[in-house]
């Protein structure tokens, strides 16, 4: 997935001048792209990928980058690892590798993970006190009963100093094995599957369906990826403003 944009809505965004300025230098003939001298202002251009001069001067621009990646399982949260494929090597065509996942899911949790260059909204999107709703589906190996309904708004002891925060618990199916939605509140180390396991039961399938204000678009196959639109930034923004 490429991410494009009018050639004078790039060299404006870049600061080389207003909308009409910019317009009138490319009919001038002052800006190349990849080499070539272009006149129409409406050409697409791919940002970070094609190469852009007004006046034989590069111009640049670092621009936030939000996208949604459904993380397939057997791929890692990370920028880089040695063995593992990671969820940037999934970013086929995108060679913008200042990108870095917000937050972690397990190598075999599959669903919804951001990734964006914007640390400062990574890290409140993340922050303990900013207590950000993290809902997951799971199939769970055993019967889940009432019982770990109210252990989970309780608090559970999973060998932390403190009890997890309170954590809903619905039940879609009870059986042999049982299908959950779960909202937590923080993001301790494979906090889903210690939760089950200090009520004696196994998560085997785990898949996270939405992140504070962003929900998974099922639209988006395990491996697929997209761009958040402007509303779902102004969402984003706006819950961790608080
Ligand atoms: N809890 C887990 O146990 N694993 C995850 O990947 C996310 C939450």
């Amino acid at each position: 997935m490429k991410e494009e944009m009018r050639l004078d809505k790039y060299l404006a965004e870049g600061s080389v001048g207003t909308r009409s300025q910019v317009k009138q230098m490319i009919r001038k003939g002052r800006v190349r792209v990849n080499g070539e001298v272009v006149k129409k202002p409406e050409l697409k251009v791919c940002v970070g990928i094609d190469r852009i001069l007004a006046d034989e001067k590069e111009i640049c621009f670092e621009r936030e980058i939000y996208i949604m990646l459904n993380k397939p399982a057997g791929v890692v949260s990370a920028t880089r690892d040695q063995r593992e494929k990671t969820v940037l090597d999934l970013l086929t065509d995108q060679r913008r590798k200042d990108l870095f996942p917000a937050g972690r899911l397990d190598k075999d949790t599959e669903g919804l993970l951001l990734l964006t260059n914007n640390g400062k909204l990574a890290h409140d999107m993340l922050s303990p006190k900013k207590h950000v709703d993290k809902v997951y589906f799971a199939r769970i190996q055993g019967m889940v009963t009432e019982e770990d309904q109210k252990t989970f708004l309780k608090g559970v002891d999973i060998g932390e100093e403190r009890l997890t925060l309170p954590a809903d618990l619905k039940i879609l199916r009870s059986g042999a094995v049982s299908e959950i939605e779960i909202t937590i509140r923080e993001g301790k180390f494979h906090q889903i599957k210690r939760m089950f396991e200090a009520v004696d039961k196994k998560v085997i399938y785990l898949k996270r369906i939405s992140f504070g204000p962003l929900a998974l678009d099922t639209a988006l196959q395990p491996g697929e990826f997209r761009y958040l639109t402007e509303k779902e930034i102004g969402l984003i923004k706006g819950e961790t403003n608080g």
